[in-house]
């Protein structure tokens, strides 16, 4: 079961565009499901049914390469980038299953220390690859697939290699998909009507994560709950969360911090991240969505919660049950001064700090509600990324923008690749490039 609790909205609410923004959700709702909105992004809906349109034969080849990589070696190393990385982390990340091969992640920067530490650690481990990429040309990605697959090959040879290497891209275009073709790797298809962030419960997250183990079934099963439950209704959940965060955005709440309370949701946290940021972050307006954990960062973040600017309202992401059975110790000298929690759940500390900050930060002036989930498995993973996925469309068609494209993220990129010296990348303004290099310099700097 997914829970929507918004009681501690109820002041903030009122008053606000929450009604007529609820009010047109059946609109909107026509336009997500027909495709009628004018804009570019129309092409990319396909992650709307994913889950209806999965096969058992495609979930079956999914789980069975993933049990093929984890009984090659006891490392598997995914490398991909944003849309192409973000979702099998949070997934990974949420549902370690124990047993399974250990993954490591590339390709999601070109950080050369860090590289190079993971080569190193490499050099020590067998190891596979699962390499990621719609496009196939995403530099981070390929720089770092490069590296895995040199290796590779000077280990195993081009046969060998190829057995370890897994390439999921696009069905035709793309310098991976060429690659991949002429090396022999087993690939997975990327479909083209899903956009990059939505791209989950495609192979792009599903091969990766039958790597690690998880169980993909559930996890689509759980998306499928919640995308065949959508209807043209203000009661459907994700577009009552898309209604409720746009009605506080327009009454000046341009923050919205996802706080997760399981050590455990970070990843689904920065890959919430992303599918708001992208979606939303267009044309002057959208949240800005910042994530946090708690109570790890109620130690850090917790005062400017309680009591910096108020412009953020705060969406706890809560994981109900079952209790894990770890329970505090008594302590026969007590010198810590803990036994008045001696027998009790670590999970009912955890409770308490919940309510403690939903009560706290709601008297501070910082509006809340929360997701439950009533429990940490696959299914409920599942059921979140769908519900994210259906909010998403909803609020940025509710703000004005087209939620499936992101033109704002190729301005670095073409930059970059001039100064790399791409062949036939220029700047899109050379004469603009020119000045910024002009610009008074103000540059400090102390001897170490
Ligand atoms: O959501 C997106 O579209 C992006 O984050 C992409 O997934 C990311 O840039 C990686 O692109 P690609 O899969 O083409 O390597």
């Amino acid at each position: 079961m997914l829970t929507l609790d918004l009681t501690n909205l109820q002041d903030a609410l009122e008053g606000s565009t929450f009604p007529s923004l609820l009010g047109r959700v059946p609109e909107v709702h026509g336009w997500i499901e027909s495709g009628s909105d004018p804009r570019p992004g129309n092409a990319y809906l396909g992650w709307r049914d994913l889950p209806q349109r999965i096969t058992d034969a495609e979930l079956a080849a999914q789980a069975a390469c993933g049990a093929r990589l984890r009984g090659l070696a006891p490392l598997c190393v995914v490398a991909g980038i944003g849309g192409s990385y973000l979702g099998a982390r949070a997934t990974i990340d949420a549902l370690p299953a124990p047993g399974a091969a250990a993954i490591r992640y590339a390709g999601h920067h070109v950080d050369p220390e860090a590289l190079s530490l993971l080569m190193a650690e490499l050099s020590r481990n067998d190891f596979t690859v699962v390499v990621i990429s719609k496009s196939g040309t995403t530099t981070e990605t390929a720089v770092a697939f490069r590296l895995l697959r040199d290796e590779l090959v000077r280990r195993h040879g081009k046969q060998g290699a190829a057995e370890r290497i897994v390439a999921v891209t696009d069905a035709r275009r793309g310098a991976l998909r060429t690659l991949a073709d002429q090396e022999g790797y087993e690939t997975f298809v990327i479909p083209d009507d899903v956009g990059g962030r939505f791209s989950v419960l495609t192979p792009v997250g599903l091969v990766p994560i039958a790597a690690a183990g998880v169980d993909i079934a559930a996890l689509v099963a759980g998306a499928k709950t919640v995308m065949e439950a959508a209807a043209p209704s203000p009661d459907y959940l994700p577009y009552r969360y898309a209604a409720a965060r746009t009605a506080l955005f327009q009454a000046g709440l341009a923050i919205e911090v996802l706080a997760a309370q399981s050590a455990l949701l970070g990843g689904v946290c920065e890959w919430w991240q992303q599918l708001f940021g992208e979606s939303e972050g267009k044309e002057g307006v959208g949240l800005f969505p910042a994530k946090v954990q708690y109570t790890t960062d109620l130690h850090s973040l917790g005062q400017w919660m309680q009591e910096g600017p108020r412009t953020v309202f705060e969406t706890f992401l809560a994981v109900d049950g079952p209790a894990s059975g770890i329970t505090i110790p008594s302590d026969p000298d007590d010198l810590d001064g803990l036994n008045y929690l001696a027998g009790r759940e670590v999970a009912a500390v955890n409770q308490a700090a919940l309510e403690a900050t939903r009560f706290a930060h709601l008297k501070g002036g910082v509006p809340n509600l929360t997701i439950h989930l009533e429990r940490r498995d696959a299914r409920h993973v599942g059921a979140l990324f769908a519900f994210f996925e259906r909010a998403v469309a909803m609020g940025g068609y509710l703000l004005g923008v087209d939620p499936f494209t992101q033109p704002g993220v190729e301005a670095y990129k073409q930059a970059m690749f001039a100064l790399l010296g791409k062949p036939g990348a220029r700047f899109a303004d050379e004469a603009e490039w020119q000045g910024y290099q002009k610009r008074p310099a103000a540059v400090q700097s102390l001897d170490l």
